[in-house]
């Protein structure tokens, strides 16, 4: 592995000038760690984790990330705030050091997967290995079910049909089920195989379909491999349930790591961050540990489509969810007006007025705005909707940082993971950005954090041959 670039390498770009300038400023703040490597980044490393195993959530962090930093940057206990909570991994984790942990979400995703976890820990074993019987052997007695899986365009035919139909009829006999924390994790487990039993692939930006599937989808064959059998696969999960709900993982599972230490269930919040942060007391919060949606593209109502449904989602209710989710994709549209009722509604649009002024007058955003908008008009862009996408998720992110260190107490820290992006060949700095705009707030940038890229070039080289490999990294801000 490599040092990451630490120059700033779009030298031949038409305007260059002010991201340069930002570099050469905190480019004593960079840091390569070594320890930071894309497992355990990513959700990858929690493919053993007992219940992080259990629902997929690709996004997600890994367990033994959140406990590296909280470790290095604040190993007393205190407050924990997710604002893009995702999965609730870093509830989770911080909860069994002992803290307090508040985490906010937009996806109905992230909060049912939370609230299964929950529930896990109210089920006994034994109760659950008993129901598990009995709802099999009702499964089988009975059939043909109504279709409890409403679809919506998007998703409509993702499912061979003897798996929709197992599904639907698995689903009606959780009905059935007295106990809600053992249904709900029964549902739960059909709930996390829905990728494997359909013909389609979450594949970042978009769901990638099958050729085998009944729907034509451009002229690119594709084919997932296995799609696996519905009761198969979910006898597995419910199996691995019970391993991870058994007396020798559940210490480690549930328990704090501490004795006598009285932990509260965490506190998962269901709505837009851009909307509850400003509404949150000030000074609340030691420690926040997080990671928003990339300025990527990716579509989480998308990728996420069959869960969503899952979750009774109608096809209002996903266009819905896109617009408000931070904006990370080319369809969103500007919050703006949004953000300023917001405010006004908590008489509090001085503060929105100084958020603005930051924002229209930081030189390095705007020269960002002001090339992507130049690239479109040369149809140098692969979609004219990406100077929109930037514009406004930077505008978004700026509120966010702005609240994080409003509910900061002294002394916080925020712990940020990102990646830097590229569109018609421009790199927009993601980090030095957003590292910016939260020391003009008053945070103190105490390290970015690059982890170490794949490839054996070194900077020097990757200057030389033109493209640069995209920074990935963490940031490190204090209050
Ligand atoms: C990169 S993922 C974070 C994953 C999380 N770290 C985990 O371990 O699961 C970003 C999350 O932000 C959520 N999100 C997007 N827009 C949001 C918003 N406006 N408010 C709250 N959450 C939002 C997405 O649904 C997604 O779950």
């Amino acid at each position: 592995m490599s040092e990451p670039s630490l120059s700033y390498v779009n030298k031949n770009v038409l305007f260059p000038s002010e991201r340069e300038k930002l570099f050469d400023q905190y480019k004593d703040i960079f840091e390569t760690d070594y320890t930071l490597n894309r497992t355990l980044v990513s959700f990858q490393a929690n493919k053993k984790e007992p219940f992080y195993r259990w629902f997929k959530y690709k996004e997600g962090f890994s367990k033994k990330l959140i406990n590296y930093f909280i470790e290095k940057y604040h190993p007393s206990k205190g407050h924990i705030l997710d604002p893009f909570a995702g999965s609730g991994a870093t509830l989770f984790a911080a909860r069994e050091k002992g803290w307090k942990t508040t985490g906010i979400e937009i996806l109905p995703i992230g909060i049912y997967n939370v609230q299964a976890r929950l529930s896990a820990e109210k089920v006994s074993l034994e109760e659950f290995k008993k129901e598990v019987n009995s709802f099999w052997k009702s499964f089988y007695k009975t059939s043909n079910s109504n279709a409890v899986i409403q679809h919506i365009s998007i998703t409509r035919g993702a499912f061979p049909e003897a798996n929709e139909n197992n599904l639907n009829h698995y689903l009606t006999c959780c009905k059935n089920v007295v106990n809600d924390s053992i249904r709900i994790l029964l549902e739960f487990a059909a709930f996390s195989v829905l990728e494997e039993i359909s013909f389609t692939r979450k594949d970042g930006q978009y769901l990638r379909w099958d050729s085998r599937a009944n729907r034509s989808y451009g002229n690119t064959e594709f084919n997932k491999g296995e799609i696996y059998d519905f009761i198969k696969i979910v006898k597995e999960k419910i199996e691995d349930i019970i391993v991870d709900l058994s007396p020798a993982q559940n210490f480690d599972l549930f328990a704090p790591k501490e004795i006598n230490i009285k932990i509260s269930d965490p506190e998962i919040l269901k709505g837009s961050s851009l909307e509850v942060l400003p509404s949150m007391k000030s000074n609340t919060f030691d420690f926040v540990m997080t990671s928003p949606p990339y300025c990527n593209r990716y579509d989480y109502t998308r990728t996420y489509a069959l869960e969503l449904i899952f979750l009774n989602n109608n096809d209002d209710d996903v266009k819905k969810l896109r617009q408000t989710m931070l904006t990370c994709t080319v369809e969103n549209k500007e919050k703006l007006n949004y953000l300023a009722n917001i405010y006004s509604e908590l008489n509090r649009a001085s503060d929105f007025d100084f958020i603005n002024s930051i924002y229209f007058s930081h030189p390095a955003m705007s020269e960002i705005n002001d090339v992507l908008s130049k690239l479109n008009e040369l149809g140098k862009l692969n979609n004219s909707n990406i100077p929109r996408m930037v514009k406004n998720y930077f505008y978004e992110m700026l509120f966010v940082i702005f609240e994080l260190y409003r509910l900061l107490k002294k002394g916080g820290v925020v712990v940020m993971v990102n990646d830097n992006v590229r569109y018609g060949g421009e790199e927009i700095p993601v980090d030095l950005i957003m590292s910016d705009f939260a020391k003009i707030i008053g945070f103190k940038i105490k390290k970015i954090w690059t982890l170490p890229t794949g490839k054996g070039n070194s900077s020097q080289q990757m200057g030389i041959h033109g493209r640069s490999e995209l920074r990935k990294c963490v940031y490190i801000w204090e209050k």
